[in-house]
């Protein structure tokens, strides 16, 4: 993840009338993020800070939750035994991080039915990559290579979160964001050394489709990044989006080169004198217009997850009831 989504929430204003206690306890924690410490589900914060969390470990929690929506779109249409087993462990690795994430945001004192019910009423976002279509087998590699590795550039840095359950729950992940990245780049390297021409021309058209909105997922550029400067204050945020941008071009393109792949931007050059690769200009108003709930896949994917909450009610309501049972025979005996 998917963290793009942190910068898009409107803004909150900060409390303005403040008593001398909490400003003395605001300013202790404010020194002990000056320190480099870590903050606990118990330790006391403002405010401010316990909301732009929530907002941004649920987006991140409902961004890994609707990502297995495109994939498991070829599960059933995976080409071998062991693509299938590989991609059914990847999309369940992905169903696990959001419920990694739904716990961390708990610990900040919301309901996971809280938060999913602000999912299911279009309230809150997830990353927009996942309103794009899987239109053939190469898109499934390519989501591994690109957004699952776009994903790694931006959560690294979260496991040194300012909070602690966050940092925790994004240690694990990204140990496995890292196989997710693996295994879909050498599902590409396959099909380009070793496939046919059309299975060639099949993984340069998915890397044409998925190269800019996999740029999108850093965010808008730094300049028109709403809660940036605030996260970076906080230690929630530690490198910004277009540094994180810049970094996963430099590293995306060699492995391009590896693959054989072309990059679809013809002014994509490395800058010696930068030090960097230099690039064209993203299509942001296509960016807004995704985010905004005009992708090609918005209304399917809420869809999808609506009804599998609804298909799911018999079994939350059977496990409440066995859970009563046992109560009333504990009480019981
Ligand atoms: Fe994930
Ligand atoms: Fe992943």
């Amino acid at each position: 993840m998917y963290t793009q989504a942190m910068d898009l929430a409107p803004k909150e204003e900060r409390k303005t009338v403040r008593s001398a206690e909490e400003a003395a306890l605001e300013q202790r924690f404010e020194a002990r993020i000056d320190e480099g410490a870590f903050i606990e589900a118990k330790d006391w914060m403002p405010d401010h800070y316990r909301k732009t969390l929530v907002r941004q470990i649920s987006q991140h929690a409902h961004s890994e939750i609707v990502g297995m929506l495109p994939e498991g779109n070829w599960v059933t249409r995976a080409p071998t035994l062991k693509r299938k087993a590989i991609l059914l462990a990847k999309i369940q690795d992905e169903g696990g991080h959001g419920l990694y994430l739904y716990a961390a945001a708990e610990t900040l004192g919301t309901s996971r039915d809280q938060l999913l019910e602000a999912l299911h009423a279009g309230k809150a976002k997830y990353s927009s990559i996942f309103n794009y279509p899987t239109l053939s087998w190469a898109d499934i590699g390519t989501i591994g290579w690109l957004v699952d590795g776009a994903a790694i550039m931006n959560q690294v840095p979260l496991t040194r979160c300012s909070y602690a359950p966050y940092a925790r729950a994004m240690v694990r992940i990204c140990r496995e964001e890292s196989f997710h990245q693996r295994q879909g780049f050498d599902s590409l390297l396959v099909m380009m050394r070793e496939g046919t021409d059309a299975q060639r021309a099949m993984v340069q058209d998915a890397v044409n489709r998925w190269w800019w909105p996999s740029l999108m997922m850093f965010g808008p550029p730094d300049g028109e990044s709403v809660h940036g400067a605030q996260s970076a204050r906080w230690g929630i945020k530690r490198i910004s989006n277009d540094d994180l941008r810049q970094k996963f071009i430099d590293a995306t393109a060699d492995q391009a080169k590896v693959l054989g792949v072309r990059l679809p931007d013809p002014l994509l050059k490395w800058n010696e004198e930068r030090g960097h690769h230099d690039f064209g200009p993203i299509d942001w108003s296509e960016f807004w217009r995704v985010v905004g709930g005009h992708g090609p896949c918005n209304k399917e994917r809420l869809a999808a997850r609506v009804k599998a909450w609804d298909d799911g009610q018999w079994v939350r309501d059977a496990a409440l009831a066995h859970a009563r049972k046992q109560a009333t025979k504990e009480q019981a005996a």
